[in-house]
């Protein structure tokens, strides 16, 4: 009985953020030294959206850059293995053999899509519509037991559970059925207090800000608009500088000490800030550190090379077993078989 498996991993898009951190990376971090861990950089995903010479050439870069900030949270290189999805030529067969196990309204029932064909200003194409099904093929290719993603990715955890059900019923149980491991928070707001926390959007703090930026980014956040002066009582629910003192600070009763005086109007916002600005250095501190230790040139590469050639091995093996639980490898050694008895 081999260990069992983590995969998780995103697309090549750009750099990790506090909202990344608290919906799935703090679980990767928790959940490596249990559960034998595969990361996958994400790029024929990201094609969905963008798929422009441009955004092709920045996927190096990118994956770097997604590397690094996992490292940097306290992924050990040692334990996880880290793989590009392009470089795993079996993973369009297996994707091509899931797709006949969901129907095409089940995936247009899935509001994460038409968002994302929305804020990319374009229309649904056909690879949008299967990114859930590609997904599936994602975690399935290495039989994958957990899945730690956030909210946005819930419902295509759903979908590859239904599609491993799915196949082991109809062929033979090649697959675990994966389960969704949500994060600390579901969604972070952003530093605006709009939404959600995104590059897109401009209200990121990323792992790798400096002191300074997360320091003038907090400064900067909406707090509760109503409150013109300290002495005013001031709303703590809903308010994301509070938001985030509960996410990432750590000293419990400076929080609650916050939230009281804030309350009460005996606290001003700078101070509040300046607090949470502590907070979150303190937590970045050490990942800044642990980011420049492993960028190094060439390092990351190494582990995506060795990362994608042992994922390959994997996926391999799972699509020999999914060939032959569909019978399609008895096709073909059938059909080999009779070839070779033709007598010339
Ligand atoms: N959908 C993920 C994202 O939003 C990336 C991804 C692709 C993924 N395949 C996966 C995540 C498999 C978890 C498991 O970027």
């Amino acid at each position: 009985m081999t260990a069992k498996r983590m995969l998780t991993g995103d697309r090549p898009t750009g750099r990790i953020h506090l909202g990344h951190l608290v919906g799935t990376i703090n679980n990767r971090v928790r959940y490596q030294h249990e559960y034998e861990s595969f990361f996958i950089i994400a790029d024929l995903h990201m094609l969905t959206t963008r798929n422009r010479p441009t955004d092709i050439r920045e996927i190096d870069t990118n994956a770097r850059e997604l590397v690094l900030g996992n490292l940097a949270a306290g992924i050990e290189p040692e334990k996880v293995t880290f793989y590009l999805q392009s470089g795993i030529e079996e993973i369009h067969e297996i994707y091509t053999l899931l797709q006949s196990l969901v129907t095409v309204s089940r995936l247009e029932r899935i509001p994460s899509l038409k968002d994302m064909a929305r804020d990319a200003g374009i229309e649904m194409p056909f690879n949008l519509l299967g990114y859930p099904v590609l997904q599936a093929a994602d975690i399935l290719c290495v039989r994958g037991n957990i899945v730690p993603v956030g909210k946005d990715n819930a419902a295509h955890v759903e979908v590859t559970r239904e599609i491993a059900r799915r196949f082991n019923s109809l062929y033979e149980p090649v697959f675990p059925v994966p389960e969704l491991i949500k994060g600390d928070v579901e969604i972070l707001v952003g530093t605006d207090g709009t939404a959600k926390m995104s590059k897109s959007l401009d209200n990121a703090i990323f792992l790798n800000d400096s002191p300074d930026d997360v320091r003038r980014k907090v400064m900067r956040m909406y707090t509760d608009p109503n409150r013109v002066r300290a002495d005013v009582p001031g709303r703590v629910e809903g308010n994301p500088v509070f938001t985030y003192h509960d996410a990432f600070n750590p000293d419990r009763v400076e929080v609650e000490s916050l939230k009281t005086r804030y309350r009460e109007g005996s606290v001003g916002d700078v101070e509040v800030k300046e607090k949470l600005a502590t907070a979150l250095n303190r937590i970045l501190e050490p990942m800044r550190e642990r980011r420049a230790r492993y960028d190094r040139p060439g390092y990351v590469e190494c582990l995506i090379e060795d990362g994608t050639r042992r994922t390959r091995q994997e996926t391999k093996e799972t699509l020999h077993a999914m060939r032959k639980a569909t019978g399609l490898s008895g096709v073909w050694n059938r059909i080999h078989r009779k070839a070779g008895s033709l007598d010339s």
